[in-house]
């Protein structure tokens, strides 16, 4: 993974990105840190991979905690372990997230409960402790990642999408509440990005070249990486974006385009 050149744009801001085990999240605790910020990244189970991630970033900008998106204690405790490691929390991205494939009918409770929880109820967990630490610092930026489907069904992926469409309409209420205090809130929507996220896909569908080939026809700029996502990230993170409000912006190649 390329590591982006940082120009000081998160100075003095400290920030939480959560999922920053792998792909996106990674990416963007890296950009984050490289533009100054102090980060401190969560996965629920994969430590390894948290510290790969801290490993990309300069000494010293990056803490880590295992906590579960899900889990409201857990959500609590790293905004509390992030004032008192850094002393303040000005931005957060809810990144974490999962997807799984399987038809309406054939998708379990379990599985839907699961992914609703982690992908819809851990945005609201994020904005919900993060938003008083915020306020006690005078406002913040939250940045929720979506995807192309807060917009467009897709077939095997009901849960997801209907978390995916519920983390556009949680942003927008929560832009709308706390733009008094100035902590504003975006979602940013990737389309197909190279993660691990999509590993097992790929493979089933017949690996990397079939999947250009279908993206050559739904995604015009072809396969997204993690790190053109962060760099629109950064953007909503850092004062640039200091009247951009409950807005949602699709970084998708030109999928939703057509
Ligand atoms: N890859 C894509 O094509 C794509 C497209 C649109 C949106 N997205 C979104 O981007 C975000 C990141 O996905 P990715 O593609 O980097 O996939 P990924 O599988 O590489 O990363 C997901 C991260 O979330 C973490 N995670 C999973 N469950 C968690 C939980 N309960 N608590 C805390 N962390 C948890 C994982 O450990 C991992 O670090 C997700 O919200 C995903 O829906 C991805």
């Amino acid at each position: 993974m390329s590591v982006l050149s940082g120009k000081g744009r998160l100075t003095g801001k400290v920030a939480i990105v959560t999922g920053a085990a792998s792909g996106i999240g990674r990416a963007i605790a890296v950009a984050f840190a490289n533009e100054g910020a102090k980060v401190v990244i969560t996965t629920d189970r994969n430590l390894e991979g948290l510290k790969q991630t801290q490993a990309l970033a300069p000494e010293g900008s990056i803490e880590y905690r295992l906590a579960d998106s899900a889990s409201a204690k857990d959500v609590e405790g790293v905004v509390a372990f992030a004032e008192e490691r850094f002393g303040r929390l000005d931005v957060l991205c809810n990144n974490a997230g999962i997807v799984t494939d399987a038809m309406l009918v054939d998708t379990t409770e379990e599985d839907w409960d699961r992914t609703i929880n982690v992908n819809l109820k851990g945005t609201f967990l994020g904005c919900k402790y993060a938003i008083p630490a915020m306020k006690r610092v005078g406002g913040g930026s939250i940045i929720n990642i979506g995807s192309i489907n807060s917009f467009i069904g897709e077939p095997l992926h009901v849960a997801y999408c209907a978390s995916k469409g519920g983390v556009l309409m949680l942003t927008k209420t929560a832009a709308l509440e706390h733009a008094k205090d100035k902590i504003r809130v975006n979602v940013v929507c990737p389309g197909w990005v190279d993660t691990p996220m999509n590993t097992e896909y790929i493979e089933n569908i017949g690996g990397r070249d079939k999947v250009e080939q279908m993206l050559e026809t739904v995604q015009p700029l072809g396969t997204g990486q993690p790190e053109q996502i962060a760099s629109t990230v950064v953007f909503f993170a850092c004062d640039e974006s200091s009247l951009v409000t409950g807005t949602s912006l699709l970084v998708d190649g030109g999928f939703t385009a057509q």
